[in-house]
């Protein structure tokens, strides 16, 4: 099959679809590769280097997608890339439509084949090609949430650990999954107060056991996090609802009742964040405040990390691009029922239930 790795085009974006080392794989298995000239700049790799591995570097995005039948990518398509879509196109990379209607209006009005990274699963029904940029997403929330919270960059001035006689922030994080556990890692190592929320007995209990005294879980409810939220010093959103649109756990009137410079950070916010108050940043002007609390609300958090991100990424997703260009897609889908549930766009039609659902299609 031919398949093309166009350069990535969101704002400070600079992860790659494929590395060197699974164009090399992707040859081997008798595929031919574009890949697009200055695609892996970003991750300090050089278009020889692509080369070497056996790619043909094409001048131009035009190029790549005219050239390929299968296009690799990281970030959702952004409108001129859209543009470029043909029906004969299969689309592999995050999409999160279920937040983003113009996405997938655009997507469906091409009649490309569209398959998300994210609403992939794996034979134990969870998320194989969303969970490694959630563990970088995850571990990056604490960081970015300590930064904000110090008063030259807005919040309140308290460090996460705190001091010797002095009590550490208390973080929050709502949802316990893989991003939610790894800011939990995080805030822990760095010695702050956390209590983690989640809807699923089974997870919780699953934390329990592996952090021990040192993380406090508790069941999320409306009203759970609403009383905690006046609290906590640093707030991180890790909910998940697969395909749909993330579900809201705090309202505008809760947001107003926390303390003045406190931080929320919604990694959630791809699939259209958890506090109403959220709104899209990017990594050029990544918060904004409401009521005196700063959000994070940057859709793309991986992308600040791309040489991490990148690798952990390709290692993931190189058997799903394999099997696509070895077997079609037809079949790849076929063999892989949940693989199949990637399928997010076909011939003008949304495809994945939830995905459908959130978006009224
Ligand atoms: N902003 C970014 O750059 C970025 C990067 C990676 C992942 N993400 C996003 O992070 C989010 C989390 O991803 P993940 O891989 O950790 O998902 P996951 O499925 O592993 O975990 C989600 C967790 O949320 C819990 N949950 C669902 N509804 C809840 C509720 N009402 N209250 C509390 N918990 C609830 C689930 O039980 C589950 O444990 C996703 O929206 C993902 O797209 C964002």
């Amino acid at each position: 099959m031919r398949i093309g790795v166009p350069k990535e085009i969101k704002t400070l974006e600079f992860r790659v679809g494929a590395t060197p080392g699974v164009v090399q794989q992707l040859r081997r298995e008798g595929h031919e590769v574009f890949v697009e000239a200055g695609a892996g700049a970003g991750v300090g790799v050089a278009d020889e280097v692509y080369a070497k591995a056996g790619a043909a570097i094409l001048p131009t995005a035009d190029a790549v997608f005219e050239a390929a039948e299968l296009i690799v990518k990281v970030k959702e398509p952004q409108p001129i890339e859209i543009a470029r879509l043909k029906p004969h196109h299969i689309l592999f990379t995050y999409l999160h439509l279920a937040a983003d209607r113009t996405q997938a209006q655009g997507l469906m009005a091409s009649g490309c084949t569209a398959i998300a990274y994210e609403t992939v699963t794996d034979r134990w029904g969870r998320l194989p090609l969303l969970a490694p940029m959630s563990q970088v997403a995850g571990r990056m929330a604490v960081d970015v949430g300590a930064y904000h919270l110090l008063r030259p960059h807005g919040g309140r001035g308290i460090l996460l650990g705190g001091a010797p006689g002095v009590p550490p922030a208390r973080v929050v994080i709502l949802g316990g999954g893989v991003a939610g556990k790894h800011a939990a890692e995080m805030a822990i190592g760095l010695r702050a107060d956390v209590t983690l929320f989640d809807i699923s007995a089974a997870r919780l209990e699953a934390l329990d056991d592996q952090f021990g005294g040192r993380l406090k879980t508790a069941f999320s409810t409306h009203d759970a996090v609403a009383e905690i939220l006046p609290m906590a010093d640093l707030v991180i959103g890790c909910v998940l609802i697969p395909g749909a649109a993330a579900p809201k756990l705090a309202t505008r009137a809760d947001v107003a009742k926390m303390q003045s410079g406190a931080v929320l950070v919604d990694v959630a916010i791809d699939q259209g964040g958890c506090f109403e108050t959220s709104r899209p940043t990017t990594h050029a002007a990544p918060t904004y405040v409401v009521d005196g609390v700063v959000h994070y609300c940057v859709t793309n958090m991986p992308g600040a990390a791309p040489l991490t991100s990148t690798y952990a990424l390709s290692a993931a997703t190189a058997p799903y691009i394999s099997a696509l260009a070895s077997r079609g897609v037809d079949r790849a889908l076929a063999d892989d029922p949940g693989f199949a549930q990637g399928l997010n766009v076909l011939a003008g039609k949304i495809k994945h239930p939830a995905v459908a659902r959130s978006l009224g299609l």
